[in-house]
């Protein structure tokens, strides 16, 4: 769905400044119908690579393919949705406003606005809010009429870029809900974030960079089980004492049988996992 092959940018602060390395040779391959997550510290260049991928600044060296054309050919642009970092909203309009006015900056006839509106302001739960003045929304209503907003010409693909900052634990629980709701609809969805567990429970893969490299590109699922160990943490009571153990996964029946002989009473053994912020802390050593 979508390729990036080599691509390289570097940013001259002036003149005389040496210049800075922000993506070094990236290459991935975002497969349709997917949650990819775009995981990276502030300043690892996630920004930089949204605004390649969407043709607003050039790589110095590389090229991109989305479905199939090159990703600078127009046709492609009406197939993305995209939602960045800061968002403008002209305060004074309604939400409804402002969705018929995104909607005839992209050529929708008036049918498919007005059914699209519909479909997704019901979906986002943000359909009740439409004849109120945007400036009167919190930032929760705000995101999902941006949202809203992105999906009105029907997109094969959305981009967001941090669409969890600023968002309570509330907003980021409904966050999760709307991006799985876009996805099964049928959309692809790239979103990048600093925060891992923001990350961890709603995509399928996720994308890794570290001072632009990427470190880890692939299912969420496999990179957790490869760096989950093969240790076990075993834990007893000696006499009154809650004690524990750590034994690899062969000698886990072994040391048990030892502490049931010596008379311990066992009270659980489970296996010693990593969370996936441990293994990206971890990757990028
Ligand atoms: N136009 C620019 N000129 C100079 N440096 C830039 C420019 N845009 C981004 N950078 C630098 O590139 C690095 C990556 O930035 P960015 O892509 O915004 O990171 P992220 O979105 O992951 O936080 C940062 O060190 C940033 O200062
Ligand atoms: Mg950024």
């Amino acid at each position: 769905m979508l390729q990036c092959t080599n691509i390289s940018k570097s940013f001259k602060r002036d003149f005389w400044a040496k210049e800075f390395i922000a993506l070094r040779s990236i290459n991935f391959d975002l497969s349709q119908g997917k949650i990819v997550g775009f995981l990276g510290a502030n300043g690892a260049g996630k920004t930089t690579l949204i605004k390649i991928i969407l043709g607003f600044i050039r790589p110095d060296s590389g090229s991109i393919n989305i479905l199939n054309k090159d990703w600078l050919d127009e046709s492609v642009h009406a197939q993305i949705g995209y939602m960045p970092e800061r968002p403008f909203y002209y305060q004074n309009l309604t939400g409804l406003e402002f969705l018929e006015y995104c909607g005839k900056l992209q050529n929708i006839n008036k049918n498919d606005l007005e059914k699209n509106i519909d479909k997704w302001t019901t979906k986002f739960r943000i359909k009740f809010a439409l004849d109120r003045q945007i400036k009167g929304y919190s930032k929760g209503m705000l995101q999902r009429l941006g949202f809203a907003s992105v999906l009105l010409h029907n997109p094969k693909l959305i981009i967001l870029d941090e669409p969890l900052s600023g968002l309570d634990p509330v907003g980021r629980k409904e966050f999760k809900d709307v991006i799985r709701e876009v996805n099964k609809d049928g959309v692809s969805v790239f979103f990048s974030s600093h925060i891992v567990s923001d990350v961890e429970e709603v995509c399928d893969d996720v994308v890794v960079l570290e001072d632009g490299v990427i470190v880890y590109n692939g299912p969420i699922k496999k990179l957790v089980e490869e760096n989950t160990s093969n240790e076990f943490i075993i834990k007893y009571y000696n006499e009154d004492n809650l004690e524990s153990l750590v034994v690899s996964s062969t000698d886990k029946d072994k040391k048990m049988y030892e502490l049931l002989k010596q008379g311990m009473k066992i009270e659980r053994i489970e296996r010693v996992s990593s969370s996936l912020e441990e293994i990206i802390y971890r990757l990028n050593k």
